[in-house]
């Protein structure tokens, strides 16, 4: 994985890097539902070779490289710093056969045919031309291959986008646009259905997974973590509605109301998105 290609698109920016590494722990718990049922789809097998897209700190690559043993789990990404964070973690427990590379996933040449299964946590969504990628991807899966990725629905499905964006910046248009490459290029499953399909692949299923964001363990905390979303940074830089003082009260008042004995949790769904290599 020495050699990678040209320059991503767009990396994420420094804060949202810096904010990732801060929360890392409430990223993973806040979709800790999501990546039980992505593990389940997936179903790595003991022996299975597994490549994770945009890995992140990389907590799904340990749980396939732990259901691996006789196999491997690599996880890519293009921050080095989250990559640098995903092999601590790995080191830290014991996953000798999870490997991390800094690598954009859309242009590696991966090795013709080396995974069994393909993962994807909330990555995939950022090709920039996602048929470009999944072919690529496609042809790195053995045949028989799966890929199996998880990615956000649109916001009126997401209790948790709506009533922090409704707190932040009331009546603001939810959040990024639909379709961009970004959190919601998927949030119409049609699309990665297209985009998978026009890539070779085979067998394609999108399943709605209603499993709720948890941001905390009371609205104090949960606050701690969302006022600085990347996209609530972007509600508050952009919205004329968002005196910073006052959202951030309406923020915690929302935060407030949503709290319960398990902590602030809040509706979400995604979409589970399979396919497969003929
Ligand atoms: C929303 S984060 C999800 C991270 C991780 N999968 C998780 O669920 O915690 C999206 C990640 O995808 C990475 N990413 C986006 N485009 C990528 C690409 N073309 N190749 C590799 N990583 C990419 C970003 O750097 C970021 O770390």
């Amino acid at each position: 994985m020495g050699r990678h290609a040209a320059p991503p698109v767009s990396s994420p920016d420094e804060q949202t890097i810096r904010h990732w590494l801060t929360f890392e722990r409430y990223y993973d718990a806040a979709v800790a539902g999501q990546e039980r049922q992505l593990q389940d789809a997936a179903a790595v097998a003991v022996a299975d070779h597994v490549l994770d897209v945009g890995c992140g700190c990389g907590q799904t690559t340990r749980t396939a490289a732990a259901s691996a043993p006789a196999g491997s789990a690599v996880g890519v990404d293009l921050v080095e710093a989250l990559v640098q964070r995903a092999k601590s973690r790995a080191a830290e427990a014991g996953l000798v056969n999870a490997a991390f590379h800094v690598a954009d996933a859309a242009r590696h040449p991966f090795a013709p045919a080396s995974f069994d299964v393909i993962l994807s946590r909330h990555g995939a969504q950022f090709f920039a031309d996602p048929v470009a990628a999944f072919k690529r991807l496609r042809e790195a899966l053995r045949p028989g291959g799966r890929l199996v990725m998880v990615a956000w629905a649109a916001a009126d499905r997401n209790e948790w986008l709506q009533l922090i964006g409704n707190a932040v910046c009331p009546g603001s248009a939810l959040p990024d646009p639909v379709g961009d490459p970004g959190p919601f290029a998927f949030a119409d499953p049609r699309r990665p259905r297209h985009a998978l399909t026009q890539a070779g692949l085979v067998d394609i299923d999108t399943v709605g997974l209603q499993e709720p964001v948890w941001l905390g363990q009371d609205a104090p905390d949960a606050f701690g973590f969302v006022a600085g979303l990347a996209f609530v940074r972007g509600l508050l830089a952009t919205c004329a509605a968002a005196e910073s003082a006052a959202a951030e009260d309406r923020l915690r008042a929302a935060l407030a109301a949503a709290e319960s004995p398990e902590g602030v949790r809040l509706g979400a769904t995604a979409w589970l998105i399979t396919a497969h290599r003929t």
